[in-house]
């Protein structure tokens, strides 16, 4: 529908006009340049992943089974929010597609195939997102369900202030803020409200919609925040505002029928948590009041500060993707208490992590830094804008940084379950079943061969081990802290004493750690160790008395290789029932193989994920390692020069 032109002159002759020739347009044919041209008035943004999927072929066939499957279900289950996903031949494309509850199911379907012919234009990229008013569509190639407040939110306000504007602010404050409150209240968290202005010179419109696959908290706290972003429109006469999890409008003039709004008084008492009423029954009314107000305005003003920071407030049309976002120091030190030991959830030579709880109600892992301070501010752009466009199930999402003076906080994705370690031999211990640990391995290969070779550029981790591997609440690996070594102060081609210091020399590759020669196979010799003491339960520096000889984990398990009698790494914790013995020994092979000392025997992490997913491997068998164990121990005094050849990220991948 041609919402834009609605707003100017609802009902007049000339739109009854269009909407005659539209419709028999869109009986006609699905797209036409006619309303081609009135959609684009509508369409408030897309975003095209600039990521590709692994194989053309399969990508485009699991992306039109997902689409197809999503206009099957509007059209023919005449639903106004539909999921799909086609998981073929490693190809994933997850997708969502959602109508706003007053469209009608012919103008759904409509808007859907217009933002499907809009979407064509990503070609290849592996994820992609269009809002419009009436629609948005969505896919990507991982479960993006749960997402909310990704994007940061995007607002586009009106560009006409009302006549009346203070009469306006407080109709439109009053109705917007019921409606956040009612929809994370109704059965399919949508609701649709007007209000009349106290001169009844005019009514106000409005509507606030989630994604049906959030939790009732997460929808609050997402409208919560397209509150706050509504708010700055004002007394403009129209205003919307998105993120990937939901969507608040409203308007002066009509956008959705009388008969179609919905009853939300009962939403705003009767649903009520009984907190609120206690608190308010229980202490001396007047004073409460006064509190509540005082509260208010406390929280009108911060949020109104952050959101001016934090949105992309425009009110442009299309645009491609998309730096990290930008946090406020403030922000940050009131999610971390100012960055109290309580709030410490780790630590390093890359800096501290603090856990936050951000003003919107989300966790985050906040990691503090020192940034180079005289370096190029565009290269340091860069790198993070790489960083943040990571997008991949098993890869952990930076979700934006701030920077103060000289000190660097990158905003992360947080996991409760912390990191793998803690499962496998830290204080949390934990035993992992069989399925878990292979789940994990799997993952985490698949997560280094993105950044390997499916990115867009080639990103070589340089630090995997297990304390950088976290876990999501089902236990899924995600990898943290990758790229950041390219965001550290020190100049590039030189690895500085404090950096070799904190690369724990376990996981190292001989040839990284004495010639500082770089390539992905130093990441593969990491995984390679990871997977060894997933499977064993150990770190790789314990010390392994075999027979009275002192062995690493990596030594310990050539050795019972080379005598056949590997089977015996496998940690006795694990239930002997829950694996067959032949399936552990090849992972360990497969293991063995990747921390070979000759790097072009070792496989790339494509050919690891394959040889993981392939029951049948059968493959030349690894050739250990000539390096002794001294001459893995990393030089402390001295810095090492790495030859710019090696840290440009084009080295070649051998052994396909
Ligand atoms: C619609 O918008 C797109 C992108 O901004 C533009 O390329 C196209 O020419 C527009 N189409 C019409 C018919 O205005
Ligand atoms: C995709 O995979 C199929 C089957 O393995 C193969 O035939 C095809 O060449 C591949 N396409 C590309 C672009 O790699
Ligand atoms: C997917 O759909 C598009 C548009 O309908 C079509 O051009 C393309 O050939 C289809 N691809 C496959 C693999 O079916
Ligand atoms: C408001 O925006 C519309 C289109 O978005 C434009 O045609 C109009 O000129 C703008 N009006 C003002 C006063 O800027
Ligand atoms: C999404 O929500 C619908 C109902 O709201 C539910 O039936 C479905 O299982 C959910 N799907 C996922 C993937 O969470
Ligand atoms: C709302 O009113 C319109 C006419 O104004 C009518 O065509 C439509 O059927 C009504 N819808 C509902 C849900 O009552």
């Amino acid at each position: 529908m041609n919402l834009k032109q609605m707003e100017k002159s609802l009902l007049s002759w000339r739109l009854a006009c269009l909407m005659v020739v539209m419709m028999f347009l869109s009986m006609a044919k699905p797209v036409t340049s006619q309303t081609s041209s009135d959609r684009n008035s509508t369409l408030m943004r897309y975003y095209c992943s600039q990521y590709f999927g692994m194989n053309e072929t399969y990508f485009y066939q699991n992306l039109n089974t997902t689409l197809s499957s999503l206009r099957r279900q509007l059209l023919v289950n005449r639903v106004r929010y539909a999921l799909a996903r086609t998981l073929l031949n490693g190809e994933s494309v997850w997708g969502l597609a959602s109508c706003r509850g007053y469209v009608s199911n012919t103008n759904c379907v409509a808007c859907f195939d217009y933002a499907v012919s809009q979407l064509r234009v990503c070609g290849r990229g592996n994820g992609a997102h269009a809002f419009y008013n009436d629609c948005d569509v969505r896919y990507e190639n991982n479960n993006f369900y749960a997402d909310a407040n990704i994007r940061a939110g995007i607002v586009i306000c009106g560009n006409i202030t009302s006549p009346q504007q203070t009469e306006f602010r407080k109709t439109v404050e009053g109705l917007i803020s019921d409606l956040r409150t009612a929809t994370p209240r109704t059965s399919d968290f949508y609701a649709a409200s007007t209000r009349a202005l106290p001169d009844r010179s005019g009514t106000v419109y409005g509507i606030a919609q989630c994604n049906q696959n959030l939790s009732q908290s997460v929808c609050e706290d997402c409208l919560n925040s397209r509150y706050s972003s509504l708010d700055d429109c004002l007394p403009n006469t129209n205003g919307r505002a998105i993120d990937n999890g939901c969507f608040m409008r409203y308007s002066s003039t009509p956008f959705f029928g009388q008969n179609q709004t919905t009853n939300i008084t009962p939403l705003l008492w009767d649903g009520n948590s009984n907190n609120k009423r206690s608190i308010i029954g229980g202490v001396v009314g007047g004073v409460c009041l006064l509190l509540l107000v005082l509260a208010f305005v406390l929280w009108r003003l911060r949020s109104k500060k952050t959101s001016r920071s934090q949105q992309d407030k425009s009110t442009g049309s299309t645009e491609l993707l998309q730096g990290p976002a930008r946090y406020s120091y403030n922000d940050l030190k009131v999610a971390t208490e100012n960055f109290s030991d309580d709030y410490k959830i780790g630590g390093g030579v890359f800096g501290e992590v603090y856990k936050g709880t951000l003003k919107d109600g989300e966790t985050v892992a906040i990691k503090k830094t020192v940034m180079a301070s005289t370096r190029g501010k565009i290269h340091f752009d860069d790198e993070l804008k790489i960083i943040s466009n990571v997008h991949h199930r098993h890869l952990i999402r930076l979700l934006g940084y701030c920077s103060k003076g000289p000190l660097l906080f990158l905003v992360h994705e947080f996991m409760d379950n912390g990191s793998l370690d803690q499962f496998l031999y830290g204080d949390k211990s934990r035993n992992l079943s069989w399925r878990q640990r292979f789940e994990i391995i799997f993952g985490t290969a698949r997560g280094l061969a993105y950044l390997h070779e499916q990115y867009h550029v080639t990103i070589i981790h340089r630090d995997i081990k297990t304390s950088n591997i976290l876990l999501d609440d089902e236990l899924q690996p995600k990898i943290a802290d990758f790229g950041l070594i390219r965001l550290l102060p020190e100049d590039k081609t030189h690895l500085s004493t404090k950096l070799a210091g904190s690369l724990d020399s376990g996981y190292v590759a001989p040839e990284y750690a004495i010639h500082g020669q770089l390539s992905e196979k130093v990441d593969t010799y990491s995984f390679g160790i990871v997977v060894l003491e997933i499977i064993s339960g150990k770190r790789c520096d314990d010390v392994i008395d075999d027979k009275s000889v002192n062995l690493s984990l990596l030594d310990h398990a050539w050795n019972l290789y080379e005598n056949g009698t590997h089977v015996n790494l496998i940690d006795n914790r694990l239930d002997a029932s829950e694996y067959a013995a032949e399936d552990v020994m090849k992972i360990i092979e497969i293991a063995l193989m990747c921390t070979q000392s000759q790097v072009s025997a070792r496989p790339a992490m494509s050919e690891v994920v394959t040889l993981l997913s392939d029951k049948s491997v059968d493959e030349i068998p690894p050739v250990r390692s000539t390096f002794h164990e001294d001459d893995i121990k990393i030089p402390i005094d001295t810095s090492i020069s790495l030859s710019s050849n090696a840290t440009a990220s084009t080295v070649q991948v051998s052994g396909r």
